[in-house]
């Protein structure tokens, strides 16, 4: 071999080397490299995925919480007197913890300071692996329903944090019964006897499909899923996360980002009181309850991609007749008894405390809550930006990109005792975290005691 063609020889063999390893890097991370919209459709052995997953488990556990400790203090504080429907006590805040500074200082500062201090309490609070994300369920409902469990992550925030479990329910045709779950937990084997003969039969129709199984994203029988339980293999209901009609407090990623690190972690909003409300979604603003039914399993179970949707199972719901009885049933839920509020929904102040009236004073006042959250139901129905990104810089965190979130849904403050944590994400754990919240939002500078009025007033509603 002359020299000129043993070099070829070598560099055609580094070439075919080279071809090698470039094809033996797995495809998630080549997708890594490059990203897409797109999630993947080839998958892992199931055996593989589950070993790998469960040898994580507890790093990954590990991991959020320290994110969460420096945070939080997730310690039990719970208002004793001050209770949800069914008993169960509310906690008390704040709970954020600050960096050498005190809640009236804080107050003071402008959002450049707080922002060049690296002082803000309330970032955006990520998935707890937020790489994955997906649908998880809160500890007591996953001891009600075992079909719940995820093998690879559990649920993050403490009990004493969520609703309860399960909650009241309450019909806005049928108020002279109260609680018509009677204090269970509804499901497709009891619904019959508890609703036949107090709804008509396309509600009862809509209320079945409300708790029927659909295949979704992490809860499905292909490969590519988290669930190890057969029952849990055949997906999730609408009332698996909106419990009663309410919500459990179960968490995923919206549907509506690209690229992964920037979409939000959303934690299940109440459907109580859907029927007096336009917008649908912290950020898709669908117009009716029509649409949110009909695309929430088609779209949000498989993060928004048609294209896993339809490897997985996708079921396409009957616009006329099922999606319109599922939505019917969804606009009987009513917000729970508010015994101090008028019919104006504002204080009957014959009924109400020192403090719950300054609190009032305020809301409408000083503290400009009513400008956005106006009575009777405390929203005006509209999307807002808060700009929560004047206090922070933008930066990765928990696997999350931390950064401007954009325009939000305002939820309505009935009832919002019953619904901890609070904001989308559920980055607030307590009603005194909310107004700390908007304290700096609004740049209100409240004293403690107006704090606590305000606090007084939320309770009521
Ligand atoms: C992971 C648990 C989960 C399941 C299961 C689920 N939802 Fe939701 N639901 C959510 C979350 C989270 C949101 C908020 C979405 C957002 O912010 O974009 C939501 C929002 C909604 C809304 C709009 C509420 C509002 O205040 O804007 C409706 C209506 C709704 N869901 C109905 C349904 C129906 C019908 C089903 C079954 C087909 C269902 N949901 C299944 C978690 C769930
Ligand atoms: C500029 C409009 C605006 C003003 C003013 C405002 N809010 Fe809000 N509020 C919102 C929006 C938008 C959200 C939802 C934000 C999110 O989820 O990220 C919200 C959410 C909340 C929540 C949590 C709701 C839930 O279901 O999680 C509470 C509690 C609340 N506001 C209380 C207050 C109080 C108290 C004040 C006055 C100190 C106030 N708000 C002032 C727009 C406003």
């Amino acid at each position: 071999m002359t020299t000129s063609k043993r070099t070829k020889m070598l560099v055609m063999i580094v070439f075919i080397v080279m071809g090698a390893v470039t094809m033996s890097v797995s495809p998630q991370a080549s997708a890594q490299q490059q990203q897409s919209s797109f999630g993947g459709v080839v998958e892992e052995p199931f055996a593989v995925v589950l070993k790998r997953d469960k040898e994580a488990k507890a790093r990954v556990m590990a991991e959020h919480q320290r994110l969460l400790d420096a945070r939080y203090d997730l310690s039990r504080r719970v208002d004793p007197n001050v209770k949800m429907t069914r008993g169960k006590p509310i906690p008390v805040g704040p709970t954020a913890r600050l960096k050498g500074v005190t809640w009236e200082q804080l107050g003071k500062m402008s959002p450049d300071q707080i922002k060049e201090k690296g002082v803000f309490p309330y970032l955006p609070l990520p998935h707890i692996a937020h790489p994955v994300g997906g649908m998880v369920f809160p500890q007591a409902e996953v001891k009600a329903l075992a079909r719940l469990e995820r093998f690879d992550m559990d649920f993050d925030l403490p009990e004493h944090f969520l609703p309860e479990f399960p909650p009241a329910m309450f019909l806005i045709t049928r108020p002279d019964l109260g609680d018509v779950s009677k204090g269970q937990t509804v499901t497709i084997d009891n619904f019959y006897e508890l609703f036949n003969g107090i709804l008509n039969p396309k509600q009862l129709d809509g209320l079945r499909l409300l708790l029927t199984q659909f295949p979704q994203q992490q809860f499905n029988a292909t490969a590519d899923r988290k669930t190890e339980k057969p029952d849990g293999m055949r997906g999730v209901t609408c009332f698996d996360c909106h419990v009663n009609g309410h919500t459990s407090g179960a968490t995923h990623l919206a549907g509506d980002v690209r690229p992964q690190e920037f979409r939000r972690r959303i934690e299940t909003p109440s459907l109580r009181g859907v029927n007096i409300q336009r917008l649908f979604g912290s950020q898709r603003a669908l117009k009716s309850v029509e649409d949110f039914t009909e695309f929430e399993q088609r779209a949000a179970y498989f993060d928004g991609d048609p294209v896993l949707a339809s490897k997985k199972g996708l079921s396409i719901l009957e616009r006329g007749s099922q999606v319109h009885n599922m939505a019917e049933f969804q606009e009987l839920l009513d917000f729970p008894p508010a015994p101090k509020l008028n019919i104006l929904g504002r204080l009957d102040r014959t009924k109400a405390t020192e403090s719950e009236i300054r609190g009032e004073d305020l809301f409408f006042g000083k503290a400009q809550c009513a400008v956005c959250h106006t009575a009777p139901y405390y929203t005006d129905n509209l999307m807002h930006d808060l700009k929560v990104e004047r206090f922070f810089k933008p930066r990765m965190e928990g696997g999350m990109m931390i950064t401007a979130q954009g325009p939000i849904k305002n939820f309505p403050l009935r009832g919002i005792k019953e619904s901890p944590p609070y904001l989308h994400d559920g980055r607030l754990l307590t009603l005194e975290d909310t107004v700390e919240f908007f304290n700096l939002i609004l740049q209100l500078d409240l004293a403690a005691q107006e704090k606590k009025d305000l606090v007084a007033f939320l309770r009521v509603l």
